[in-house]
C-alpha cells in the first residue's frame, strides 16, 4: 500500500533498448512517520517485541550487533545474547580465531556444561595458567584416565605458585562435591548454596565426569531472563562468512564450534557468487540457519530466498561509515528497499534483518513497521565497552573508533595481517574504499544502550496500537513528512548554555 502512496511517477523506458528509467521516489527514516492507532495496550511493558533474525531464530530483543571488527566479537555477542538479542562475530579474522571467538559465547554460559575444560593430572601449573587465561575461566576439572574425576585446581590454588612445573596432583583439591548428571537445577542450586561451593561437578555410578554446573550460570540465568538460548541453555550467537576462498571451511569451522546462525555478508548481495555461497552452503549443512545479505530490491530478495536463505539482510549504503551511495552511486533508501523486499520474504516466512542507518529507537520501530522482522545496527553500539573498537580521548571526552568494513583502514588492516600471514591478496593502492573511519562517543555498558532501544521500540509498537510485531506490520501507516516535519519532530527549545537554576 505505502509503496503505491509513494510512488511519484513510475516511467520505465525499455530496458531491451537502454537505461531503465524509473523515477519512483524511495524514503528512509526521516523521510516517514508512524500514524498514530487506536490503542488498548495499558502499559508499554506489555508490548512482546519479540522478532527473529533467521526462519528458526526468535530475538525477545529483536536488535543485532553489526559484524564489524569495531563492532562484534565474543564480548559484544556474550553481552548482546544476555539482553534477548545477539551479536554476529565478524569474519576479519583467521578462521580459528573466529570459531574461537564463536566457542567463547557458547561456553560463556549453559545450565550444564557438558564438556568441561579439563586437564590430566600429570598437566602443570603452567598450563592450567594458559588454559585459563585462553579459555577465560577460574577453575579447571582434573580428570584421570578413561574420564574419571580426579579433582580441581581453581586460580585461588595455584595464585602463589612459583613453580609452573609443578603438576597439578600436587596442588589440586581433590575432595571435591558432586551430583548425579541428572540432578534438578533447584537441588544443584542448593547443594551449590549449602557448600558454598562455586562449581558442581556431574559424576556418575561409575565416577566418569558427565558434565559441570557452575553458580556463575545459575545466576545468570536468574539475572537474564531474556536471554536468547539455544535448546541446552547455552547463548546464541551468529558468525559472518564471505562467499570465495575458503567460505565452505569457514562455515564448517564455525558450525562446529556451535554457531547458530551463518551471516553470508557482502556489500552486493544480489550477485551470482552470493546465491551460489548460499546453496553450497545448505547443501552441505541443510539444517544450518543461514542468512545471506545484502540486497535493497524485490528481485534481491527473491533471488537469496530461492537459493535457500532463512533470512535476508536488507541494506545497501545507508550505514553511518557507509560512502557506496556516493563512491558507487548506488543503494535504495532504506525504508523503501524494506518495503520492496518484505514483499517477497513475508510471503515465504523468511524474515528480514534491515541492516544499517539506525540513529535512534524510532528508526527501529519504523524498520519494524516497514516489514524487517530485526534490525542490525553498527555505530549505535560501536561505543559500548563490549565493543572492541579501541578507545582514545578528545578533547577530554572520552570516544570509540568505529569504521566501515570497506574503508581505507580496514582495508589496511587486513593487509597488514596477511602480510604477517602469507602472500597478500590486496594491493593497497588499488583499493577504492566504499566506507569511512571515524569515531563514536563513548557510551558505558550496552546494556544500557538496548535498554533505551527496546524502551523505545515497545513505545513506539504501543502508539500503533500493536501489542507484537504481527499487529505493528498490520496496523502500520507511514506518513510522508515535509522538512518542516522534520524540524517539527526534533525537539526544538531554545538551546542557551547554563541555565542557572532558580
Ligand atoms: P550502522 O548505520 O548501524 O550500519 O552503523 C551498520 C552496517 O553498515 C554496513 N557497513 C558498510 N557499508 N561500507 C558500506 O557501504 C562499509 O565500509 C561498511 N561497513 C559496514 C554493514 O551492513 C553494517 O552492518
Amino acid at each position: 500500500m505505502i509503496r503505491r502512496i509513494l510512488r511519484v511517477c513510475n516511467a520505465v523506458a525499455n530496458p531491451a533498448v537502454g537505461p531503465h528509467m524509473n523515477f519512483e521516489e524511495a524514503v528512509t527514516f526521516e523521510d516517514v512517520l508512524l500514524a498514530p492507532r487506536r490503542s488498548s495496550i495499558a502499559s508499554r511493558r506489555q508490548v512482546d517485541t519479540t522478532g527473529r533474525i533467521s526462519r528458526n531464530i526468535p530475538l525477545k530483543v529483536p536488535i543485532i550487533s553489526a559484524n564489524m571488527d569495531t563492532v562484534t566479537e565474543s564480548e559484544m555477542a556474550i553481552a548482546m545474547a544476555h539482553l534477548g538479542g545477539l551479536g554476529v562475530i565478524h569474519r576479519f579474522l583467521k578462521i580459528e580465531e573466529e570459531a574461537c571467538e564463536v566457542a567463547r559465547v557458547k561456553r560463556a554460559e549453559s545450565i550444564v556444561i557438558e564438556q568441561p575444560y579439563a586437564l590430566a593430572p600429570s598437566n602443570t601449573v603452567r598450563e592450567a595458567r594458559r588454559m585459563m587465561r585462553e579459555r577465560g575461566i577460574g577453575g579447571i576439572l582434573v580428570v584421570a584416565g578413561e574420564g574419571r574425576l580426579a579433582g580441581l585446581v581453581t586460580t585461588r590454588d595455584i595464585v602463589f605458585e612459583r613453580d609452573g612445573g609443578r603438576r597439578l596432583e600436587k596442588v589440586m583439591t581433590r575432595k571435591l562435591i558432586t551430583a548425579r548428571p541428572d540432578v534438578r537445577l533447584d537441588e544443584a542450586r542448593r547443594i551449590l548454596q549449602e557448600h558454598d561451593i562455586e562449581k558442581l561437578p556431574l559424576v556418575d555410578k561409575d565416577g566418569l565426569l558427565r558434565g559441570l554446573i557452575t553458580a556463575k550460570d545459575l545466576l545468570k540465568n536468574e539475572l537474564y531472563p531474556n536471554a536468547s538460548k539455544d535448546a541446552k541453555g547455552h547463548l546464541l550467537v551468529g558468525a559472518a562468512v564471505g562467499v570465495v576462498g575458503d567460505f565452505l571451511e569457514r562455515a564448517q569451522a564455525l558450525h562446529d564450534a556451535g554457531a547458530d546462525v551463518l551471516v553470508v555478508d557482502v556489500a552486493h548481495g544480489h550477485s551470482d557468487h552470493v546465491i551460489e555461497a548460499v546453496r553450497r552452503i545448505k547443501a552441505c549443512r541443510p539444517s544450518s540457519e543461514v542468512v545471506a545479505g545484502n540486497v535493497a530490491t524485490y528481485e534481491g530478495a527473491l533471488d537469496l530466498v530461492k537459493a535457500g536463505a532463512d533470512g535476508v539482510k536488507v541494506g545497501v549504503g545507508p550505514g553511518a561509515a557507509c560512502s557506496t551511495r556516493i563512491v558507487a552511486g548506488c543503494g535504495v533508501p532504506q525504508v523503501s528497499a524494506i518495503l520492496d523486499c518484505a514483499q517477497v520474504t513475508r510471503k515465504q516466512g523468511v524474515p528480514i534483518i534491515s541492516d544499517g542507518g539506525i540513529r535512534d529507537s524510532g528508526a527501529i520501530t519504523k524498520a519494524l513497521a516497514a516489514g524487517a522482522s530485526s534490525v542490525m545496527l553498527g555505530s549505535l553500539l560501536a561505543g559500548s565497552e563490549e565493543s572492541p573498537g579501541y578507545t582514545t580521548v578528545r578533547g577530554g571526552v572520552k570516544y570509540k573508533v568505529f569504521r566501515g568494513m570497506a574503508s581505507l583502514g580496514a582495508a589496511l588492516g587486513r593487509r597488514i595481517k596477511e602480510r604477517d600471514e602469507g602472500p597478500a591478496q590486496e594491493d593497497i593502492s588499488e583499493v577504492v574504499p566504499e566506507g569511512v573511519e571515524s569515531v563514536v562517543p563513548y557510551r558505558g555498558n550496552v546494556s544500557e544502550v538496548v535498554h533505551q532501544l527496546a524502551g523505545g521500540l515497545r513505545s513506539g509498537m504501543s502508539y500503533c496500537g500493536a501489542d507484537d510485531l504481527r499487529a505493528l506490520w498490520k496496523n502500520a501507516r507511514f506518513v510522508r513528512i515535509t522538512p518542516a516535519g522534520l524540524s517539527e519532530s526534533k525537539p526544538h527549545v531554545l538551546d542557551v548554555p547554563n541555565i542557572q537554576r532558580m
